[in-house]
C-alpha cells in the first residue's frame, strides 16, 4: 500500500472519485486530504470517508515558505501527491522535496488553456474538441510532462454547464486509470 495525499481547494468531486475507486483502493492509502480553503466542501467529503483532513489556511502564515513547511512537516511518509483542483502554485522548494511525485489534473488539452477558467475559454472560442490532461507538476503552471489526455467533440447545443459536466465525467474516468498506470510502471 502506497501512502499518498490529495490536495484540493474546492468541491472535491475528483478527490471523492479517487477515494472510492475500488482498483485504486488496492494500491493507495489516501492518508491526507490537504485543503487550503477552510470553506471548501471537499473537507466534508473527506470526513465522510474518514480520511484525515489537513486544513491549512495560507492566511495563517507569514509566508508561502512557512505555509508549505507546515504542510511538509505534516505529511510525513507520503510518497505521491495528487492535485485535484488545488488552486495554488507549488513552489520550487516544495517540488524538490517530492521530485517527480506530484501529479495534477487540468481541464484542458494542454498546452492549450493553462491557468483558470479553461473550460469557459475553450467553449467561448468554439473549440472543436474540449478535453483534459493529467501531467506531472513542475515549476511552470500546468506545464509538466503530460501523462494522459482525453477529449470529446463539442456539441454547441449544450450549455457551458453541460459541457463542464462532460469534462468532469472524463476526469473521473481518466484520473484513477492514470494513477494506477503511474504506480504500476514505477
Ligand atoms: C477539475 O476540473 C480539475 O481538473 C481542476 O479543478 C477542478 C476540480 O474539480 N484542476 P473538483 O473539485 O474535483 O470537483
Amino acid at each position: 500500500m502506497i501512502d499518498v495525499a490529495v490536495f484540493a481547494s474546492g468541491t472535491g468531486s475528483n478527490f471523492y472519485n479517487l477515494a472510492i475507486n475500488p482498483d485504486l483502493k488496492k494500491l493507495i492509502n489516501i492518508k491526507y486530504l490537504v485543503c487550503d480553503n477552510p470553506k471548501a466542501s471537499v473537507i466534508e467529503k473527506a470526513e465522510s470517508l474518514n480520511i484525515k483532513t489537513l486544513v491549512v489556511n495560507p492566511k495563517d502564515f507569514d509566508s508561502k515558505k512557512y505555509y508549505e513547511e507546515y504542510i511538509l512537516k505534516n505529511i510525513e511518509n507520503v510518497k505521491y501527491i495528487f492535485l485535484a483542483g488545488y488552486m495554488r502554485i507549488i513552489s520550487p522548494y516544495f517540488l524538490e522535496k517530492f521530485n517527480g511525485k506530484i501529479v495534477n489534473i487540468h481541464p484542458s488539452l494542454l498546452p492549450l488553456y493553462k491557468g483558470k477558467y479553461s473550460i469557459k475559454r475553450a467553449y467561448e472560442n468554439k473549440e472543436e474538441f474540449i478535453g483534459i490532461s493529467i501531467h506531472y507538476v513542475n515549476e511552470e503552471v500546468d506545464g509538466g510532462e503530460i501523462l494522459a489526455q482525453d477529449k470529446f467533440k463539442v456539441d454547441y447545443k449544450l450549455s457551458l454547464d453541460e459541457v463542464t459536466q462532460k469534462v468532469h465525467e472524463l476526469e473521473h474516468g481518466l484520473y484513477p486509470k492514470t494513477i494506477i498506470k503511474i504506480l504500476t510502471d514505477n
